[in-house]
């Protein structure tokens, strides 16, 4: 028997030690909460996308009543980016989360099917994605989806 262990680095930064851009991204996403339609579980989540071109996405999750006809806000983000720009990978995504008490106190953590597309995402363009997940004690960092997502099913696993 051989043990393998996974070593994954999640950085925890207080919001003043971003850098401008990384905390722009941020209060996109702060903002983006606003357009979450979360009728049903009073969770609002904000997803803002930097694009290699500089421009910014937002994305908010988006409830129904037949609940899995919903959509996250990870995934309204990174769907409408690649609709509008195809050919721009992402760098970066902020996600921002808030229930009817106001802002986490935690950094917020995507679900499975997002990570799950967010590392689609990176093997299409070939190109890692920054994550940041805000809380109100800190924000935590990944280099990468691959650092949310260990022993991850991406198109090579097929063969
Ligand atoms: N949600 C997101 O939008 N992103 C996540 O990463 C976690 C969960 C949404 C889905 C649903 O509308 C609500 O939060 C509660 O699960």
């Amino acid at each position: 028997m051989k043990q393998i262990n996974i070593n994954i680095c999640i950085q925890h930064y207080q919001l003043d030690e971003l850098n401008a851009d990384d905390r722009e991204l941020i209060e996109r996403a702060l903002k983006a909460t606003e357009n979450s339609y979360a009728e049903y579980s009073h969770f609002y989540v904000g997803a803002a996308i930097r694009l290699a071109n500089g421009n910014i996405m937002i994305g908010a999750n988006q409830e129904n009543a037949a609940f899995p006809s919903s959509l996250c806000a990870e995934r309204t983000a990174i769907f409408a980016a690649q609709a509008n720009y195809p050919d721009q990978a992402i760098t970066t995504l902020a996600i921002v989360a808030r229930n009817d008490n106001g802002l986490l106190d935690d950094p917020v953590s995507p679900c499975g099917g997002c990570r799950q597309v967010i590392l689609g995402v990176e093997d299409r363009y070939k190109s890692p994605i920054r994550i940041l997940l805000y809380g109100k004690r800190g924000v935590y960092c990944v280099a990468s989806a691959k650092d949310l997502l260990p022993l991850s099913f991406v198109d090579a696993s097929m063969g």
